[in-house]
């Protein structure tokens, strides 16, 4: 497979930098990826040539903009193999995607009594808007457990299921321990039983080719920071049947189609009925820059270089004395670690010395953290545009710590 890892380096200006005299070594893409100067041109020619508020305008610098903004959305439909455009919904990201799906679908289909589903490897923001709206409404949130492999107690599923179960929100890739779900499987196993899907994909679409349609999920979402795409913009893809019967969560201008002080207010139809007020529009062109971007490299051959790198860091990794890896040895994009008694805060202020940003602290994660029975755990993320070199970096650092150590 063709990748040209020097040619794809020099695309990201910011990779050439340094940091404290060293050679920037980014290993922090799961939190959010560096931006290629594909994404960093297409929004200041944005800003330089087009920039103008979408929606309501008659002007030609209007128009040009919504209809960039609603040919990006049919770009992302198409990224996802979404079957319209009309499945998607801007948001500010991950986060908010789930926000929205936990008030307007939970709020209007949950009822005291009723379970919902999640696991204890979820990101916060897969955690806690559950959590809110189980509180509210007399709903109880159960989780299918973790095992010490990092991978989710699967047959667990089947016990935790009964007649009230409503939904099942899984991600599709572990921001902690890079573990891959089979979530095709689950949502199958959800669907059997009538319960609606969410997954979250916020570590999955930069580092795999995602399929709603061959999933077959009710709800997917992302954000498009962590893939090389402006902060502030994500995606709720869900499917027309379902979002079409949903109310919407927030009210404002761009959500309504017509209003009446006497008479109330009819709403517009989805997607735009869950897109109140202005949107952040100069991201969304960013995400579309950052979409035809990846695919141009291809998905098929960025996974097959990613796994390559991995494996390389798995390896190497493993040679450090005293590293605790924790999870699967088939992780995606992500290793967790901790070095002897170190705490990872130490770990993470030492390799910054030398220009190597991880993640340190307890990763938004904090029911894993438990299970694990850490307070924090050091995450080298890696990407499309990382190199051995970099591992090796890493590991000399790590090696460094280690002689401090004995
Ligand atoms: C798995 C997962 N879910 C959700 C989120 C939240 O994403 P955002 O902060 O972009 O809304 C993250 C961010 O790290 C994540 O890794």
């Amino acid at each position: 497979m063709n990748f040209d890892l020097t040619s794809v380096r020099s695309e990201f200006p910011l990779l050439s930098r340094k940091v404290k005299g060293y050679p920037l070594t980014y290993l922090d893409s799961a939190a959010s990826a560096q931006k290629p100067r594909a994404v960093i041109d297409a929004v200041s020619h944005f800003y330089e040539y087009s920039y103008a508020a979408v929606h309501r305008g008659i002007h030609t610098l209007s128009a040009d903009a919504t209809s960039e903004m609603e040919r990006i959305r049919a770009q992302v439909a198409s990224f996802i193999n979404a079957s319209s455009m009309e499945e998607i919904v801007f948001v500010k990201g991950t986060t908010e995607a789930i926000n929205l799906v936990a008030n307007s679908w939970g709020g209007s289909n949950l009822q005291p009594g009723d379970n919902i589903i999640i696991t204890e490897m979820e990101h916060h923001a897969n955690i806690i808007p559950w959590q809110m709206v189980a509180k509210r409404l007399g709903v109880e949130v159960r989780f299918i457990p973790l095992c010490f492999s990092g991978n989710l107690d699967l047959p667990r599923l089947m016990s935790l299921i009964n007649k009230r179960t409503r939904l099942l929100a899984v991600t599709h890739i572990s921001n902690v321990l890079g573990t891959i779900n089979p979530v095709k499987q689950l949502i199958s196993q959800a669907k059997s039983s009538g319960i609606m899907t969410l997954i979250d994909g916020a570590q999955a679409v930069m580092h795999t080719a995602v399929d709603v349609q061959d999933l077959n999920c009710d709800f997917y979402v992302f954000s498009g920071h962590k893939i090389y795409a402006p902060s502030g913009i994500g995606v709720l893809y869900g499917r027309k049947d379902v979002l079409s019967l949903m109310p919407p969560w927030q009210g404002g201008g761009a959500m309504i189609s017509t209003v009446s002080l006497k008479d109330g207010s009819l709403y517009s139809e989805s997607p735009w009925v869950f897109e109140a007020g202005s949107p952040n529009i100069t991201a969304i062109i960013g995400l579309g820059a950052a979409l035809t971007w990846v695919m141009g490299l291809g998905m098929n051959v960025i996974r097959h270089r990613e796994t390559q790198l991995m494996r390389y860091a798995l390896d190497q990794l493993s040679l450090v004395p005293d590293i605790v890896i924790y999870g699967s040895v088939q992780s995606c994009g992500i290793i967790s670690f901790n070095l002897g008694k170190h705490h990872a805060f130490d770990v993470g202020s030492f390799l910054d010395q030398y220009g190597i940003a991880i993640r340190t602290g307890h990763h938004c994660a904090m029911p894993l953290m438990q299970y694990y029975q850490v307070s924090s755990m050091c995450r080298a993320s890696f990407c499309l545009y990382n190199s051995e070199e970099e591992v090796d970096r890493l590991v000399t650092g790590l090696m460094r710590i280690h002689r401090l150590l004995v």
